[in-house]
């Protein structure tokens, strides 16, 4: 394997930076997604959390991929509100259980990691496949993921290939009915609207392919 197909910590730190751009962008949509079934605070509590992080990342030791994204996840722990802060804070914090002392790592000890994260996120939300939450756009990341790794993917392409199963498991949440989660209260009304954890964990996809695409 080349070096290029290493994932550094400066790569990682790179990720979490476009992704707190990304995220400060989209913060209104996601609100507004949030409008229509929940409680209009998804962007805000996103937003408020990778800035959180985003100021804490100088203070994380250098060239420890494990270190810095558990740093990421707890962060996330105590800044974000809602239902979706303990996701994505224990998300990330498994991700970097995984990686724990890593200078650097190959994509697949990252889809590993990621598989820790999504069991995390399923055991604490105790979402089934279908019920119109984020894992709609993580479980189909996840096998692509995979799949990308099995053939010989670089992180960019692998990353792609995951974001991009994201976004067609994101968009098929729109005639779910949910099931968990404050959008579950509306029942049936909550059909026909895009659920805004899979807009955000498609929109984290994205930005670590985005980041990681070498020319
Ligand atoms: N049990 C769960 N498992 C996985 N994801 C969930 C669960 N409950 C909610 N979510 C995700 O959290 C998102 C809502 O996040 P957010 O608005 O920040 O929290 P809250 O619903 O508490 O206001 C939903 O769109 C859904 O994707
Ligand atoms: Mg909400």
């Amino acid at each position: 394997m080349t070096e290029t197909n290493r994932i550094t910590s400066d790569d990682m730190v790179a990720w979490i930076t476009l992704l707190t751009q990304v995220l400060r962008e989209q913060k209104e949509y996601l609100t507004e997604l949030d409008s229509a079934i929940g409680d209009a605070d998804h962007g805000i509590n996103m937003d408020r959390g990778f800035q959180a992080v985003l100021a804490k990342l100088p203070t994380y030791p250098e060239g420890d991929v494990g270190a810095l994204l558990k740093g990421v996840g707890m962060t996330l722990m105590s800044t974000v509100g809602g239902a979706s802060g303990p996701l994505y804070g224990s998300f990330f914090l498994q991700l970097g259980l995984a990686t724990a002392g890593k200078p650097e790592i190959d994509v697949a000890e990252f889809a590993a990691a990621m598989d820790n994260g999504i069991a995390r996120v399923q055991g604490l939300g105790k979402a089934e496949p279908g019920d119109k939450t984020m894992l709609e756009a993580l479980l189909p990341a996840q096998a692509a993921l995979h799949r990308a790794v099995d053939e010989g993917a670089s992180p960019g392409d692998a990353l792609g290939a995951a974001a991009a199963a994201a976004e067609e498991g994101m968009l098929a949440t729109i005639p779910l009915v949910a099931r968990k989660g404050r959008a579950s209260y509306l029942g049936e009304r909550s059909a026909g609207h895009q659920d805004p954890g899979a807009t955000s964990t498609q929109l984290m996809l994205k930005a670590a392919a985005d980041a990681w695409s070498r020319a």
